[in-house]
């Protein structure tokens, strides 16, 4: 963000509204939440008529998610990130998803308006996770979550409009396979596997994608089908180590499959990390059969209210997993810029 820019901005607002560092710190806190792949798939823009920020679409997965659905995960879930942060420095943030349909591009826009509001979220606690959390791909232990920790995040989902189960082991069982064929289709398929490792495994350091130290072992009894983001399937290649053998695992599904309801599952997923994280677990995601829309469709209930799944959380005990990096924060103020409809895909 130029500094002239937010001058101007600044001289236009009142001064009880943030300043720009504050305005960057909200934003540093909407970009540490998850992405596919750590595309980062966002752009943040500061509004000119009010104190509102923009969340744009960009960097879209042509091949794992031609509809755009994992991006609006991610959107959401970094809407999220700045809803707690706006409430958490004493703001009320006023949310509109989709605000205007000549602009697909615009996913989401959040109003900091005068009144505090922290108390609904209870922001602070949420607020020191989003710099904690981090997706672990390591194994876990054998300890067991509690069940009024897991009520927590069946409640946390709620509130943002999705519905969290926590399947049975036998279910779990079943749920891994569909996610195992789903991880070995994708291997086979050599368009996503260019793309997954377009983004992965990268020799140079940068600040997008998922360094090497991130990626973590695979199951050495072949249960846990964790993502290969190699895309090489080799076990010689590979390293592999033993995962828990009684995974507890939490389904995200939502009742429709629009566009707004990608952007719902998305805050509802980072609220449940977020809670999680705050209880001291580990999570991270098993979203390959997600890819596959046959393989979708064998994840919900059909007769079940909310049958769109959009996540598979994977919960436990363990070691934290290794950072990954951010792009520097970028928002811009450019009004005629911000009016150009871009297609996230959708
Ligand atoms: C829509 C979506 C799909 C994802 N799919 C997977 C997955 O299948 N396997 C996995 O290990 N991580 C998955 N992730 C996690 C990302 O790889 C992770 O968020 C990203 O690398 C940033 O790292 P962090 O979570 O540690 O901040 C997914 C995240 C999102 C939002």
């Amino acid at each position: 963000m130029s500094a002239a820019h937010l001058v101007r901005q600044e001289a236009a607002m009142s001064s009880t509204y943030p300043d720009s560092a504050t305005l960057e710190k909200l934003v540093s806190a909407a970009v540490a939440a998850p992405s596919m792949h750590n595309t980062q798939p966002w752009r943040f823009r500061l509004a000119a008529d009010a104190p509102t920020l923009e969340i744009h679409a960009e960097r879209a997965l042509p091949y794992e998610d031609p509809h755009g659905r994992a991006l609006h995960l991610a959107a959401g879930a970094a809407l999220f990130n700045l809803r707690v942060a706006v409430a958490h420095l004493g703001w009320k943030p006023v949310t509109r998803l989709l605000p205007d349909p000549d602009r697909p591009g615009l996913l989401a826009a959040v109003r900091i308006a005068r009144q505090a509001n922290a108390r609904a979220l209870h922001a602070t606690d949420l607020y020191d996770a989003i710099w904690r959390r981090h997706s672990s791909r390591l194994p876990f232990t054998e300890e067991a979550v509690p069940g009024l920790v897991l009520l927590d995040l069946v409640e946390a989902a709620q509130l943002e409009g999705a519905k969290l189960t926590v399947p049975t082991p036998h279910e779990v069982e079943r749920l891994l396979r569909v996610t195992a064929q789903a991880e070995h289709r994708s291997h086979d398929d050599p368009y996503r596997s260019v793309e997954s490792r377009r983004w992965t495994c990268r020799d140079e350091p940068s600040d997008s994608g998922i360094p090497s130290d991130a990626l973590g072992p695979q199951d050495a009894f072949e249960r846990m089908p964790m993502r290969d983001f190699s895309a090489q399937r080799s076990q010689e290649r590979l390293p592999s180590r033993p995962f828990e053998r009684t995974p507890t695992l939490a389904c995200l599904a939502t009742g429709h499959d629009r566009r707004s309801d990608w952007l719902r599952a998305g805050q509802s997923l980072q609220h449940v990390l977020l809670v999680a994280t705050a209880h001291g677990l580990r999570t991270s995601l098993l979203h390959q059969a997600m890819e596959w829309p046959d393989l979708r469709s064998r994840l919900g209930n059909p007769t079940a209210a909310f049958d769109h799944v959009h996540m598979l959380i994977r919960l436990g005990y363990g070691p934290e997993g290794a950072p990954t990096p951010r792009r520097a924060t970028r928002m811009f103020l450019d009004l005629d810029e911000a009016s150009t409809p871009e297609d996230p895909g959708a």
